[in-house]
């Protein structure tokens, strides 16, 4: 939802390069304009900005060839204000001699643009982010100094955002947090302060965390971080960041997608490992086995990753389990929660505002909170008392692949062990994963150009499927922009059968125990010349009632239905780049959402 990078060297030289670098690598957060701005010692600030995605506005616009000590570069995904030459980011005041860039939503820029304009300020664009550079020269008009007009600025600026600024008049750049994430880098001859990680670990690994309330100041030997409230300083130590950076490139794949969706063989054996050797868990087992109520929360694919694990819970642990999509657990269940209840809060972000909203719902009633999470460092990783990680790595592509399986695979671990089972069959899913990949994406490819022109589907499940029937087509209409419905297969016969033409495609997800189910939804379809595409196990009775079969190799149902979503993946990835899209960067959406 917006990315921002900000750093500050010690000589003036070329940013542009490192501008660009930064900001491709943020990418994933918005991409409907980019702008780039460098401040530099002749007192001049050179800001180049418009709609388009990085490379090519950067192209165009020469971002490679700008000079400075300092630099801001920021992704747009827009909110307030149609994506514009005049809406994108960095903005400036009305002087021209200071420039910043915001992510997250100033969700009172409109009553604020009235009063910037009638204090007689410069106001060119209707998009928040100008508010905040605004809402600084409000306070250096009144002889504050930077850093004081930035706390009386984040006092006015209401919603959940991080920003950054520079101005001619000193040599720093100045970033606060409310709600938005934000961390800094620190060189030896430069600091930097970014949305997310990816955009800083290629420059330096030494990181300081931010917390909400807190301001940076950044110079070429260091960073400052000090209270919004007070001003007053506050020590903390760089952490140095080991992690891998192999995950921020495409190593050799067309698309980030493609290369994550073939990953999930990898990082599904380290989840595995990781939670085996895991202490955390025998608390939260014993927690969520005496819980009044269990809910389970997120959105989308998040959401998805809880329906599947409340059919795990309840059909193998006895354990009954409520999955529900965070703004309705708070519409729905706020009232009736209680301290005996336990939610799991599922994001792979650890940013999305509807579940950080649903958290600060569930702080209200004294319940216990854990978070199921990929981002460490993420502000669900800090609200909730206990997390696990989904260790997945850096997942950059904006349709969820492998968070989801992993997401999946920590829910069916946590059944298995509250059911007393031996853990070891899950150990399989790693060359189950590999295997389906291998037999299916070819397969899919073919069946990717036989539906390229389709645009309208649907996808079915039942019991352990559903679930994935429901994430499948998310996937679909996420990247290939075509209209696909997931639904409960036994509902289609309720009133959606009625869209079946000839050649209407409909996928049915089938385990092993439900073939007898799923057969009579194919006929009822067919019979009306839909064209019936089957994702399940080697079985004659899908083979003989279905026009295509994607088989999955023989095992357990509860493993089965999960690889089920990886035939899912690749058909939605092979069908968008039939479509001419990008899968990684779908038009209108981001990946992180850090906005109501
Ligand atoms: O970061 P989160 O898991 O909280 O994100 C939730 C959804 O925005 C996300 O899963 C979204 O639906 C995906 N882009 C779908 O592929």
């Amino acid at each position: 939802m917006c990315g921002i990078f900000g750093i500050v060297t010690r000589s003036e030289r070329p940013l542009g390069e490192i501008l660009l670098e930064a900001g491709r690598r943020l990418s994933y957060r918005g991409y409907d304009s980019v702008g780039c701005a460098t401040l530099n010692s002749d007192g001049i600030i050179d800001l180049r900005k418009d709609v388009g995605k990085i490379d090519e506005v950067g192209k165009r616009l020469n971002f490679s060839q700008m000079r400075g000590n300092r630099g801001i570069v920021q992704l747009r995904w827009a909110t307030f204000g149609a994506p514009s030459q005049q809406n994108a980011q960095p903005h400036l005041d009305s002087d021209g001699d200071l420039v910043g860039a915001h992510n997250g939503n100033v969700v009172n820029n409109v009553e604020l643009r009235e009063q910037f304009i009638a204090e007689g300020m410069t106001v060119r664009s209707s998009n928040d982010g100008e508010s905040c550079v605004h809402a600084v020269e409000r306070y250096l008009d009144r002889e504050h100094d930077m850093l004081s007009a930035v706390r009386c600025a984040y006092q006015d600026l209401e919603g959940d955002y991080a920003f950054v600024i520079g101005s001619l008049g000193d040599g720093h750049l100045y970033a606060v947090k409310k709600g938005s994430g934000l961390a800094v880098g620190l060189g030896d001859d430069f600091s930097c302060v970014s949305s997310d990680l990816p955009s800083i670990l290629p420059l330096t690994r030494r990181i300081l965390r931010v917390y909400d309330g807190e301001i940076v100041i950044l110079n070429a030997g260091g960073a400052e971080i000090r209270r919004v409230e007070d001003g007053s300083l506050i020590e903390r130590h760089a952490e140095t960041i080991t992690e891998s950076m192999e995950a921020v490139q495409k190593g050799g794949y067309a698309h980030f997608m493609l290369k994550e969706i073939h990953e999930q063989a990898v990082v599904s054996g380290e989840l595995l490992h990781w939670l085996e050797g895991a202490q955390a868990l025998a608390p939260i087992l014993e927690r969520i086995q005496k819980a009044r109520h269990l809910y389970l929360i997120g959105c989308g694919t998040s959401y998805h990753a809880c329906l599947s694990g409340a059919v795990y819970l309840g059909n193998l642990a006895r354990r009954a389990a409520i999955p529900v999509l965070a703004p309705q657990f708070i519409a729905q269940y706020a009232p009736a929660l209680s301290p005996r209840d336990v939610g799991i809060f599922v994001s792979q972000s650890g940013e999305t505002k509807d579940v950080l909203n649903a958290i600060e719902a569930a702080h209200r009633s004294g319940m216990n909170i854990y978070g199921l999470v990929n981002v460490i460092g993420s502000t669900l990783t800090q609200a909730s008392e206990r997390w696990l990680p989904l260790v997945c790595g850096y997942e950059i592509s904006v349709p969820a692949t492998k968070t989801f399986t992993n997401q999946v695979i920590t829910f069916l671990y946590l059944a298995y062990r509250l059911a007393n089972r031996s853990t070891q069959p899950l150990f399989d899913l790693p060359r189950l994963i590999q295997q389906t990949i291998q037999y299916s994406d070819g397969q899919v490819e073919q069946l990717a150009v036989e539906l390229a022109q389709c645009n309208d589907l649907y996808c079915l499940g039942y019991g352990m499927t559903y679930p994935i029937a429901l994430e499948g087509a998310l996937k679909l209409k996420e990247i290939t922009y075509a209209h696909c419905e997931g639904m409960l297969s036994t509902e289609f016969k309720h009133g959606p059968l009625a869209a079946v033409t000839e050649g209407y495609p409909v996928i049915f997800v089938a385990t092993q125990r439900d073939i007898p189910l799923l057969v009579s939804g194919i006929n009822e379809v067919t019979c009306r010349g839909g064209k019936a595409i089957a994702i399940g196990p080697q079985d004659s009775r899908l083979r003989a009632n279905a026009h295509q079969l994607l088989t999955l190799p023989p095992c357990d149902d509860a493993l089965s239905a999960l690889l089920a979503v990886l035939p899912l993946q690749l058909l939605s990835y092979h069908l968008s780049v039939q479509r001419g899209f990008d899968p990684d960067f779908p038009r209108n959406l981001s990946k992180t959402l850090t906005v109501d």
